[in-house]
């Protein structure tokens, strides 16, 4: 597949067939997504992939979640234990998930080249898997920020950092492309003296 196939093809997936992705593929697909660049080689990022039993308490975790934080509020007993089952079943019915963290540099410079780094090795994973027939959802959920669900999966909130969690599994369906702005709209040359002109 061409690069520019890749990148212009891939689409977030949603609907995940009931399928593993082969153990030998995924470790592919993160070993060469590690050649992202990663300044002053710290490869900061670390993967917790949950999958096959692992998901059953990576789900609790994420109910547990959602429950402090309110999710459930104003809704009967009956009615939120059935919003808990269903998202309980939603999770478990993704083949994979992969919760990328780092380690949190005290610097804030660092710590930004970290996170950048990070989000490249993720956008690798989400190319390479789509050139072997795999998808993924990159998702930002409330419970990467929160201390309880950090220390659930065995990590220190302190020291730690959860950058996303890549749901991976092969495509049901492929949503249709959103549309993209025109680069004419972001794109601003600057071969001139601009000394004058920008403020
Ligand atoms: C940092 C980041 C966080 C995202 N978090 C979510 C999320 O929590 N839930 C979700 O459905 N999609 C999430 N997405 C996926 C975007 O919604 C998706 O990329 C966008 O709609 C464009 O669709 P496409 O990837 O199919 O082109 C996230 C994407 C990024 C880059």
């Amino acid at each position: 597949m061409e690069l520019v196939e890749a990148i212009e093809n891939r689409r977030s997936i949603h609907d995940f067939r009931q399928e593993e992705v082969p153990e030998g593929l995924l470790n592919e697909i993160f070993t060469s997504a590690s050649w992202a660049p990663t300044h002053r080689m710290k490869e900061p990022w670390q993967i917790y992939m949950f999958q096959e039993e692992g998901k059953q308490v990576y789900a609790d975790l994420v109910l547990q979640s959602y429950t402090r934080k309110g999710f459930f509020e104003g809704y009967s007993k009956e009615k939120s234990q059935r919003m808990k089952q269903g998202i309980h079943e939603f999770l478990v019915n993704i083949p994979h998930h992969a919760l990328i963290f780092m380690e949190k540099d005290a610097n804030e410079h660092k710590y930004e080249e970290d996170y950048a780094a990070v989000c490249a090795f993720i956008q690798n994973v989400q190319l390479l898997a789509w050139e072997k027939g795999v998808g993924g959802l990159w998702t930002t959920s409330p419970y990467l920020h929160d201390d309880e669900f950090i220390k659930g999966v065995g990590l220190n909130p302190s020291l730690h950092k959860l950058i996303g969690v890549i749901q991976m599994g092969y495509p049901k369906k492929v949503p249709k492309a959103k549309p993209r702005t025109s680069m004419e709209d972001k794109y601003t040359l600057f071969n001139y003296n601009f000394k004058n002109s920008v403020y």
